[in-house]
């Protein structure tokens, strides 16, 4: 069990706490994971009595757990961790307020807020004795909007906070299945051996979403998903594919590996820009048989045009000893087809073919993050047949995590990352350099979109994104997988 701590929750009104923090806690408390003593403190602007917040909390959080596992008694249990705190942002007041509500040697504050109230509210945390030497600050994405941004928030935070006791989340690194691609590199020889340019092809990484923008859309409009998902979710999953074995599962050794990956990047710039990189913003289509709105049709848009990309498609380049010659082909989009998110490793083919009448075919493998988590290797073996003496099938080898896991459900990624926290395992956040060498490469690809004034291309809603996608890959002879 995780020792006691008083986790302080800053946006606790807010969507992501709503949907993903306070079910990811109740989870936990569920499985006995947290202290008896560890209090949750809720922070939001709005004053009212403890009881209203839990009035409002309790059915938004019921909807999203497991029948089985809700009952009133595990209601009461959990909703007696919870403080409720009203607190103006700028009142000197109010933060004296918290300080006191404030019992557990470990206090851990998470900023669930926008960005720009990141610095603000580190210095007056600092400035209102809201502070000791175990506090801890947990930065939800983005952080900042570019480089320049992002150095000045990481600045600020840290005359406030040590590097130790930053805990920047990519909510991506917190789930099961991606922190398995580093069991499956790192624990299993025979890939790990296969794993380079004198075997692979190209590796492609898509992150299709069918969500919208969900109320989301002046946030949205000012970012992209170059910002929102590119330069964070992205650029991990393509760190931990091509990253070299750390020395160990410290958080420094991973990094230190990551970091070598991004810095290898090859830039993206104008001369390469529009044979690179695709961007699309979704128009009016159907979802699973139903009309979908486009992009600027959506309830809360204030605009008749936009080219904001709600889909980005990216050939990016390795530069090192591992990937030369090997592309990586990114994709990641609003509105699509399906729920997916993948790694797809696509081999070389063999030197030489000596089954004849039979196409060469090339292995693949496969790794589904999410939904349908698992493994498949798809391989080349013979039709049982006494009529065609040697015909070859392709089959895929299958491993089901849901299937296998012990727990009957994959646990979501904010409760891994919880509990890092709180026993202080930094190894699944992100460092402060690997934020910022992120961004020197994604403001190339913005500034060169800029300078080209790169076309957004419409596709339609429910669809797998603007057909230059297909040729971004298809002019290479290759085709993204499925
Ligand atoms: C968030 C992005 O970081 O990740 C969202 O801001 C996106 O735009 C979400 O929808 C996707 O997360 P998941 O876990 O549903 O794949």
């Amino acid at each position: 069990m995780a020792e006691q701590a008083d986790l302080i929750i800053f946006g606790a009104r807010g969507d992501l706490a709503g949907r993903k923090l306070f079910p990811a806690l109740y989870q936990l408390d569920y499985c006995e994971l947290l202290s008896p003593k560890t209090r949750i403190v809720c922070v939001a602007r709005d004053a009212m009595p403890r009881e209203t917040f839990l009035e409002s909390l309790q059915p938004k959080l019921q909807s999203q757990i497991q029948p089985e596992r809700w009952t009133e008694q595990q209601w009461q249990k959990f909703a007696s961790r919870i403080v409720y705190v009203h607190l103006d942002f700028n009142s000197a007041e109010d933060y004296v307020r918290l300080a006191a509500e404030l019992h557990c040697a470990v206090r851990i504050y998470y900023l669930a807020t926008p960005p720009s109230l990141f610095g603000p509210i580190c210095q007056a945390l600092g400035e209102h004795q809201c502070l000791n030497d175990d506090s801890r600050i947990v930065l939800e994405k983005p952080i900042g909007h570019d480089l320049a941004s992002s150095v000045a928030v990481n600045e600020t935070v840290a005359k406030y906070f040590s590097d130790e006791n930053t805990y920047r989340i990519d909510h991506y690194l917190g789930k099961e299945t991606v922190q398995n691609l580093l069991v499956l590199r790192f624990a299993n020889r025979f890939i790990n051996t296969q794993w380079d340019q004198s075997c692979i092809d190209h590796v492609q990484i898509t992150v299709a979403e069918t969500v919208g923008i969900e109320g989301r859309w002046g946030y949205y409009d000012k970012v992209g998903q170059l910002r929102d998902m590119v330069q964070n979710h992205l650029m991990q999953l393509l760190c931990l594919v091509a990253m070299e074995a750390p020395n160990s599962m410290t958080a420094e050794s991973i990094r230190d590996e990551k970091i070598k990956v991004l810095r290898a990047l090859r830039p993206i710039d104008e001369n390469t820009i529009t044979t690179h990189t695709v961007r699309g913003q979704y128009a009016a289509g159907y979802m699973g048989g139903q009309p979908a709105r486009g992009y600027l049709n959506e309830d809360d848009c204030t605009v008749e045009q936009s080219d904001t990309e709600t889909f980005v498609a990216i050939k990016a380049h390795i530069d090192n000893w591992r990937w030369a010659g090997v592309p990586f082909y990114l994709r990641t989009g609003k509105r699509m087809a399906e729920k997916l998110t993948e790694v797809v490793i696509s081999y070389k083919a063999l030197p030489h073919n000596i089954f004849s009448g039979n196409p060469a075919s090339n292995n693949r493998l496969v790794i589904r993050l999410q939904p349908n988590e698992g493994i498949e290797m798809r391989m080349v073996s013979k039709l049982h047949s006494l009529r065609d003496r040697m015909a070859l099938v392709k089959q895929d080898l299958n491993l089901d995590f849901l299937g296998s896991s012990a727990m009957g459900r994959i646990p979501e990624a904010y409760e891994r990352l919880f509990l890092d926290v709180i026993s202080g395992d930094q190894s699944l956040f992100v460092g402060r350099e690997e934020v910022e060498e992120s961004w020197r490469w994604v403001d190339g690809v913005v500034e060169a979109w800029k300078r080209q004034n790169m076309e957004v291309r419409k596709y339609q809603a429910g669809s797998w994104g603007p057909a230059k996608s297909e040729l971004l890959i298809e002019k290479d002879n290759r085709s993204w997988h499925g």
